[in-house]
């Protein structure tokens, strides 16, 4: 992002220079779909799109935020934190989860802007709580601990917003390495950053598809998953290997449909080891073996792809230069993921460009994505 044009932003503003710039990236998950909150495995890359706050310290309690991309500010006094319906409650949230965990926070005045799409399934919401989250860090002075932060950030989206979401994308935006991709064991939060394949690019193929209800069916999918780890008799479906199910009859007591969830679940987990040893190989074609395996059981098994993800998909798997494609995120609409061969990148996303508009009538967004460092202070 432009910094400068940021910081003369705010300015324009509050009539003087910002003391500081802090920026958290979006995320593209490059495999583990639905693991995160089956205390499982998961391979996300922060991207080169994020949020921005530039800012200043106020001598009061008060955080006044403007967002330039919605033209509204959000107001709010650090201790007397109420709810609102607006994009105001990301930054309350991480404030309320700050305090709860003991930190002493002062006020600021900021300006709040960013390039992610929203609701694309790359993660905005998870970028600005990390955001602010360092922004909080740096106007009060307390020492940045990236998984700390994390946690809190998820902690605000579950608590705050209501959003029962998994520590994936907090994680991603918090602890990313430039270049690299993040293994994340979502249960003892031990991570291992992991080098992309060279000569590969990971192309982000954006529907243009968002759908409502999303959260609904996405806490559908936690509850069916409890479900079978209760069957199981397990913590989580983490603790469930494929070879110990054998062949998958739906047994007593547990639904086809619980266990297609399952089944999803189980096996993914096991794609994301695999995919971290040929990652570590450089084979890239049993990474796009797995990203085309990992499409095929979200939309079989656990049903959260849309029409408009399974053609993109199908687009993408056209050109001989992609090794495979997925759905990424959440689901039921927003964006695919490819991985292409990076000489031939550029004449991939305008083949896509065209054949899924012909197909689909609709126009999607595609980029190349750069593997970006987790949220950082740029002054
Ligand atoms: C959303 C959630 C994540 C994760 C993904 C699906 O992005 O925020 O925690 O569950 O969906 O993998």
């Amino acid at each position: 992002m432009n910094y400068e044009l940021i910081a003369h932003s705010f300015e324009t503003y509050f009539n003087t220079k910002p003391k500081f710039i802090v920026r958290a990236p979006g995320r593209v998950n490059l495999i583990g779909e639905h693991t995160d909150y089956n205390d499982g495995f998961v391979l996300p890359m922060a991207i080169d799109r994020e949020v921005c706050i530039a800012f200043s310290p106020r001598a009061d309690d008060k955080v006044r935020l403007f967002s330039l991309d919605l033209q509204t500010d959000s107001v709010f006094n650090i201790h007397s934190l109420t709810s609102s319906h607006d994009w105001g409650q990301y930054p309350k949230g991480v404030a309320n989860q700050l305090l709860k965990a003991g930190y002493d926070l002062k006020g600021f005045n900021g300006i709040i802007t960013g390039n992610i799409p929203q609701g694309a399934g790359l993660s905005s919401s998870a970028a600005v709580e990390l955001a602010t989250a360092k922004a909080f860090s740096v106007v009060s002075n307390f020492e940045w601990n990236a998984v700390k932060m994390a946690k809190i950030s998820q902690q605000a989206e579950n608590e705050w917003v209501g959003v029962n979401s998994g520590i994936m994308d907090q994680m991603a935006s918090a602890v990313c390495k430039a270049g690299f991709a993040l293994f994340l064991d979502c249960r003892s939060l031990e991570i291992q950053h992991i080098p992309l394949p060279k000569d590969i690019s990971i192309v982000v193929l954006d529907t243009s598809t968002r759908r409502g209800l999303v959260d609904s069916a996405y806490n559908e999918r936690r509850n069916q998953c409890e479900e079978a780890a209760r069957w199981f008799e397990v913590k989580a479906l983490r603790d469930v290997s494929a070879k110990e199910v054998g062949d998958w009859k739906v047994e007593s007591g547990l639904s086809e449909v619980v266990m297609k969830r399952a089944r999803h679940v189980i096996t993914e987990n096991e794609r994301v080891l695999e995919a971290i040893d040929v990652m570590k190989n450089g084979n890239a074609k049993r990474l796009g073996e797995l990203f085309n395996q990992s499409h095929e059981s979200l939309r079989a098994d656990f049903e959260v792809t849309n029409d408009a993800l399974n053609m993109i998909v199908a687009c993408a798997r056209e050109q001989d230069s992609c090794y495979g494609a997925r759905m990424t995120g959440a689901g039921f609409g927003g964006c695919a993921v490819a991985l292409v061969d990076a000489e031939k990148s550029s004449a991939f996303v305008k083949a896509v460009e065209t054949t899924y508009q012909h197909k689909s009538g609709l126009e999607a967004n595609i980029y190349v994505c750069k593997a970006s460092e987790g949220a950082s202070q740029v002054l």
